[in-house]
């Protein structure tokens, strides 16, 4: 009996954990680590799109320059902010209480997000997740985090999606709708394809994060294209 007991909360932790915390389904990222391409333009991405708000307190940019096949003058030349030390821990000038001013929450620290969230996975699916929502009081919402207090602050790449949620099932009064499928209300600059493809960048860079020594030998990675310096980046980084 112990045992039919343990299988079972074996299966429904299995479960719980293909799907979020609103029961949405968590996508496949793909992430690689062994694709360092990628972990370049996730890196880029996230300082020009999230140190804004978020910090990497445990990684030194030097550390990850390292890591990735970076040059100094490579990181430093796609920072928007010009503070910063090269052999500095990746932390923000954003105070904990201006973000509560500003957002109504201070924004997290993002090392070790995707072992917290268990996956590359989970930063994927809640990328592709955010919806208008006028009631809200920045306007957005996110299906996989249901009133989480960040805007889409991608949305000029991915466009504006609104949400369709269906009638709770079996009709109880009080139950909240169900998810089903989004809607787009306005095109972004990139197509569904290549903005999957940075979410992809954005949640493996910050796999990698969650744990830079996992990373394999730099001899058997996959040769990087090249850093995106700011001028390849242009198309991709919104105009401030
Ligand atoms: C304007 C500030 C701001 C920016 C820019 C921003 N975020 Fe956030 N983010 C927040 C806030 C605030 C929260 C907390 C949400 C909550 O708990 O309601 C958050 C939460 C998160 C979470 C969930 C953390 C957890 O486990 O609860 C992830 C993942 C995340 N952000 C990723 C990103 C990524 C990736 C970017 C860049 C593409 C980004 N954020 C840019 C403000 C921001």
């Amino acid at each position: 009996m112990k045992k039919l007991i343990a299988l079972v909360f074996t299966l429904v932790a299995s479960l719980a954990q293909a799907s979020g915390d609103a029961g949405i389904k968590i996508h496949s990222s793909g992430a690689d680590l062994s694709d360092q391409a990628s972990l370049q333009r996730g890196a880029a991405l996230f300082m020009n799109y999230c140190m804004g708000c978020h910090s990497l307190k445990y990684l030194r940019y030097s550390r990850m320059a390292a890591d990735l096949g970076l040059t100094e003058a490579q990181v430093m030349s796609s920072m928007n902010f010009t503070d910063i030390k090269f052999g500095e821990a990746m932390t923000v000038a954003m105070k904990p209480a201006d973000g509560e001013k500003w957002i109504g929450k201070a924004p997290p620290d993002l090392s070790l997000t995707a072992r917290v969230r268990g996956s590359a996975d989970w930063i994927y699916t809640y990328l592709k997740s955010f919806y208008r929502d006028p009631s809200r009081p920045l306007g957005w919402n996110n299906t996989l985090f249901p009133a989480a207090s960040m805007p889409n602050v991608l949305w000029e790449l991915q466009g504006v999606q609104s949400a369709v949620f269906d009638a709770p099932h079996g009709g109880q009064a009080g139950a909240a709708p169900v998810f089903s499928h989004f809607e787009p209300v306005q095109p972004g600059r990139l197509n569904a394809e290549e903005y999957d493809q940075v979410a992809r960048d954005i949640s493996n860079f910050l796999q990698y994060a969650a744990e830079p020594a996992g990373l394999e030998a730099p001899a058997n990675r996959r040769l990087g294209v090249g850093f995106p310096r700011g001028a390849d980046l242009a198309h991709l980084v919104a105009e401030a």
